[in-house]
């Protein structure tokens, strides 16, 4: 899909369509509606007089051979209340423009930034947003709808003086987008198609091409490296391990400068092991490899935006299986770190993966840390599919990472993580246990259980349960992996 800035004065534009947004609470007869307005011989007004186009946020309204235009289609999509809108908003309009036009076999259109909103974040938001939208999870139909593609969108609104930062936002959009879309991409994946070893080749494969460091350890390596809580999970599995590490290292790297590290779970199929998870819904987790992907696509995008900062980005791979080397509960286990771990549910394993990815993150030289993980069915409970669990040991670290949630427009939420629930993971047997002695809290102990390999160094957990995947198509969004978190972790890299 091709993006971008428009030159020609939007009534003179020849394309399948023209879209634009209106606000609530007759925006229509203000700045560029009221142009567009104008133009069409009061088309607009007419509609919003008769309360058929009221602005009500993401309502379509499609006017086909709008007079006084050159353009095919004129699409109003609302944008709610002028004093509520932000880039958010403005991403999930450039969204529903895609898919809505998509969907009626549209291939070109002009989108118009209302009166105000040619900014930098306006054009990296409408980039995003229909990148995003363009993605589809068809890849394994073999009846295409090869009619119902975008070829190209133009931004239009930018006066000469604005188009560089224009300019500048399209790039920085379309590569986040993209970067989020490749982990769709991953996550979107079955079991059978994207074990460990492939999805290290395709880390390894995007490395090369993005021009960063990778290694990948396989199932020898791991065991050489006593990183015997990911192995107990791995020995259910015919399937081996691995642990994909990749590395950003800035131009001017200095020693002594904060090092990021990205900690992604990577489940590519979680069974419950011989916890086993009830059939019903069961083929959903094939998206527990979701948080290893993101930081993936992260570094994806990293490659390309150059932050200064040092980034390494450390995924372990596994199944989760019911083998007959499998371990059982009560099995106690030694973390790389030396802790040792009884395993009460088997279905658990994602924190024990973690457990020795976030301790060889450090060992790697990471000082921040942050993970993201398909954890706890509990952070649904919580949260629904609307907010990200957050969770942290370091305040001023984990406020960084909400602000950037906020700018990127993604839904996060923290929860605490006061040292009472600690007690929970107290082990009998061992240092610590793999699940909370049922006193509810079960997102909690999840975070606690990584915190304690994460020992001082600040911390941040991301619980993607609830908000990796979309049950159902959105407007804006197909129906399947969302890519949550990717863009608030780009920002977080970025502003460092
Ligand atoms: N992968 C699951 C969590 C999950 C649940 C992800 C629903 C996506 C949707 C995780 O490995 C798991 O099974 N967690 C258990 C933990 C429990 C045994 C303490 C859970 O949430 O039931
Ligand atoms: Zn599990
Ligand atoms: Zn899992």
């Amino acid at each position: 899909m091709q993006i971008t800035l428009e030159s020609k004065a939007f009534g003179a534009t020849e394309t399948d369509a023209l879209v634009t947004y209106v606000f609530e609470n007759g925006d229509v007869a203000q700045g560029r509606a009221a142009e567009l307005d104008k133009l069409a011989g009061g088309l607009i007004a007419q509609l919003s007089k008769s309360g058929e186009l009221t602005g009500k946020t993401l309502e379509t309204t499609l006017l086909h051979a709008p007079h006084g235009l050159k353009a095919t289609r004129l699409l109003l999509i609302g944008a709610g209340k002028r004093d509520q809108f932000n880039s958010a908003t403005l991403r999930k309009i450039a969204g529903v423009a895609v898919r809505y036009l998509k969907s009626r076999s549209v291939h070109k259109f002009v989108f118009v930034v209302r009166e105000g909103n040619a900014t930098e974040e306006s054009a990296q938001a409408i980039a995003e947003g229909v990148v995003i939208g363009d993605f589809e999870t068809d890849k394994y139909k073999t009846d295409k709808k090869n009619d119902k593609f975008i070829e190209s969108v133009s931004i239009a609104g930018y006066a000469n003086g604005e188009k560089s930062a224009g300019e500048k936002g399209i790039a920085k959009g379309r590569t986040i987008g993209e970067a989020q879309n490749f982990t769709r991409d991953l996550v979107n994946e079955p079991s059978n198609k994207l074990t460990p070893r492939v999805l290290a080749e395709k880390a390894q494969a995007m490395a090369k091409d993005a021009g960063l460091a990778v290694e990948v350890l396989d199932e020898k390596k791991i065991a050489d490296m006593k990183m015997g809580a990911l192995l107990s999970v791995a020995q259910g599995s015919v399937e081996p391990p691995r642990m994909i590490v990749i590395t950003y290292t800035p131009a001017n790297a200095k020693t002594g400068a904060p090092v990021i590290g990205l900690v992604g779970k990577a489940v590519t199929f979680d069974t419950g092991g011989i916890s086993i998870k009830p059939a019903d819904g069961m083929e959903k987790m094939k998206y527990d490899m979701a948080g290893g992907a993101t930081m993936i696509g992260i570094m994806r995008a990293l490659a390309a935006l150059k932050p200064s900062v040092k980034v390494i980005c450390v995924v372990p791979a596994t199944e989760n299986m019911p083998g007959g080397r499998a371990q059982k509960p009560g099995d106690i286990q030694t973390a790389m770190s030396g802790k040792t771990i009884e395993v009460l549910n088997t279905d658990a394993e994602g924190r024990l993966i973690l457990a020795d990815a976030v301790h060889y993150a450090k060992q790697l030289g990471a000082t921040h840390l942050v993970d993201a993980a398909t954890l706890t069915g509990a952070i649904v409970v919580a949260l629904a599919n609307v907010n990200v669990g957050v969770f942290g040991s370091d305040q001023p670290w984990t406020d960084k990472l909400l602000a950037s949630a906020k700018a990127a427009g993604e839904k996060m939420w923290q929860l605490p993580m006061d040292d009472e629930y600690r007690e929970f993971i107290k082990g009998s047997f061992a240092d610590i246990q793999n699940i909370g002695s049922g006193k509810g809290g079960g997102s909690i102990t999840g975070a606690w259980f990584i915190r304690e390999f994460a020992g001082d160094t600040p911390w941040i957990h991301l619980d993607i349960a609830g908000t990796a995947w979309n049950d159902d198509a959105k407007p804006w969004l197909a129906k399947g992996p969302t890519g949550v978190a990717l863009r608030t972790l780009v920002h977080l890299v970025m502003s460092q």
